[in-house]
């Protein structure tokens, strides 16, 4: 048996890609067409609230037409068969983690699927558009906005995530391009405190000299076969 107890898994937007959810670094990526300032912070949103939810709501949307695929699956089934500490940090929006029945999972960039409004700071579960003004079920205020922590802003549960790193012997990171932070510094954090390390991921990332072994290549097929030799070791 292996002397890895305590997990935490780190997933990006490649996770979703064979799902169907553009990734945003990529050939097709997001944010093409829309620069990142103009549809992802908090200036953007003041500026041109339209423009802000026209973009989110077309992302709420399109996870009506996708599912779950191989990857998630395997790390809901992980999930449910470790017996030590796990934690999946996941900087997506979408809910196909969920979907696949993941239950020790974290969104740290928010999620699409809920609105947060900027007056009394209640956050709803949202699956319609948001972009014409409805109110606050909390306090009626016609104040909702994204719950998706936008550039600029602090990422969910970070005492949470660091609390998990500090104790993990493994971290597992699964397409990320390690572009942004504090998401890309994990592996530092992780490896600082002796854990080991592995990418999964469809090419080099900008992590990848921080990881002790990363492996090239679609993560459903990469996941699986992971989780496979992990509940096996
Ligand atoms: N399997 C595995 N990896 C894949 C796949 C796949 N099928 N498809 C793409 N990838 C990889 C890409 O090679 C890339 O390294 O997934 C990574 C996706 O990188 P990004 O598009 O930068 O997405 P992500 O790393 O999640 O972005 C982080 O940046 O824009 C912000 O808040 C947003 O959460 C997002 C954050
Ligand atoms: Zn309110």
């Amino acid at each position: 048996m292996s002397d890895i107890r305590n997990i935490v898994i780190l997933t990006g937007a490649g996770i979703s890609a064979e799902s169907g959810l553009a990734t945003f670094r990529g050939p097709d990526g997001l944010w093409e067409g829309h620069r990142v300032e103009d549809v992802c912070t908090p200036a953007a949103l003041a500026r041109d609230p339209v423009l802000v939810h026209r973009f989110y709501d077309a992302r709420r949307a399109a996870l009506e037409n996708v599912a779950p695929n191989a990857a998630h699956d395997a790390l809901a089934r992980l999930d449910a068969a470790w017996a030590g500490e796990l934690l999946i940090v996941t900087q997506n929006v979408d809910d196909l983690h969920e979907r696949a029945g993941a239950a020790r999972l974290l969104h740290m960039h928010g999620e699409l699927q809920s609105a947060l409004c900027t007056d009394c700071g209640m956050a709803t579960r949202w699956s319609g558009p948001m972009g014409h003004g409805p109110e606050c079920p909390g306090c009626g205020a016609r104040a909702l906005r994204p719950d998706i922590v936008f550039f600029g802003e602090m990422p969910y549960e970070m005492e949470r995530i660091d609390r998990a790193l500090s104790r993990a012997d493994l971290f597992v990171s699964v397409g990320t391009s390690g572009a942004v932070y504090p998401a890309a510094g994990f592996v530092q954090t992780a490896r600082h405190h002796g854990a080991e390390t592995l990418e999964l991921n469809l090419e080099p990332s900008a992590g990848s000299f921080w990881f002790g072994e990363s492996r090239m290549g679609a993560a459903s097929v990469l996941v699986p076969r992971w989780v496979d030799e992990i509940l096996q070791a």
